[in-house]
């Protein structure tokens, strides 16, 4: 099974030369799927979701996106306030929270911003109880997705969390969640959930992925996505930056699964 991950395309704010190149990288590929963890616009504008779109379709893979704080208008306050999702649903042309089950890979995208937040993002109690029902039967790989971040890359301290991240990370053990997904940090990062959660009971994945295509770098690195390939038990999760022209893969991780989840095996960095 082999994914690929993209956060934060941001577009409204996006580097051309840079969104046709992640295009070409990752139409070559043989991908079942591409998970797209929000902040797909700058300000939920129609021509922002067009966009954003058109280049997921162009992919020529099947997707699936959730929304990001940048995909709720901010400034059309009576839509924000009464119809928050709209825009993001009318310009994806899907739900805004999904729930996906082939071929061995089950996904649930949970909608973290709230119209009550400017910037952060918050599950709350019915997200956390659909955590608890959404997975079930038999799966190789068992995803949550969101757009805000459930541990905090170390190139970016003082950052919140989403809120409720403790009640929805025990509900995620408890349903045999291998990985989460999300962004909005604009850095790349992966954790072992249960070092950074202790008590959690379930060694779980997370990662986190730079902007894809978009001027909005942070921490001096520069835009990424993430390939995910599980192999029997074993995960390989790549990330591929934008280096010199082109997206190359500057580090890799493998995860190991075991009886209490994923523990990392080995992980190489590129310079
Ligand atoms: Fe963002």
């Amino acid at each position: 099974m082999r994914l690929a991950h993209l956060t934060d395309l941001h577009f409204g704010a996006e580097v051309p030369e840079v969104v046709a190149a992640l295009r070409d990288d990752l139409a070559g590929r043989d991908l079942d799927h591409v998970l797209v963890s929000g902040d797909l616009t700058m300000r939920a504008r129609a021509g922002q979701f067009r966009a954003a779109r058109e280049l997921l379709e162009s992919i020529g893979h099947p997707w699936t996106s959730v929304p990001g704080n940048h995909d709720l208008p901010l400034f059309r306050v009576l839509t924000r306030a009464f119809r928050p999702l709209s825009a993001y649903r009318k310009g994806v042309g899907r739900r805004a929270e999904p729930e996906l089950g082939s071929g061995g890979l089950q996904v649930l995208g949970l909608s973290s911003p709230k119209r009550y937040l400017s910037r952060n993002g918050r599950i709350d109690a019915a997200q956390v109880a659909r955590i608890g029902t959404a997975f079930t039967g038999p799966a190789g790989l068992r995803v949550l997705m969101l757009h805000h971040p459930v541990f905090r890359p170390a190139q970016r301290p003082g950052q919140p969390l989403v809120r409720g991240a403790e009640q929805a990370l025990r509900a995620a053990a408890r349903a045999g969640v291998d990985v989460i997904l999300c962004g909005h940090d604009h850095v790349q990062a992966q954790a072992d959930l249960a070092l950074t959660w202790p008590g959690l009971g379930r060694h779980m994945i997370a990662v986190a992925s730079g902007t894809a295509c978009s001027r909005r770098t942070r921490a001096g690195e520069s835009q990424s996505y993430t390939l995910l390939e599980l192999t029997g038990d074993t995960l390989s999760v790549h990330v591929r930056h934008w280096n010199d022209g082109r997206f190359e893969t500057l580090s890799e991780t493998t995860w190991q699964r075991g009886a209490d989840g994923w523990l990392p095996a080995r992980a190489a960095c590129r310079s």
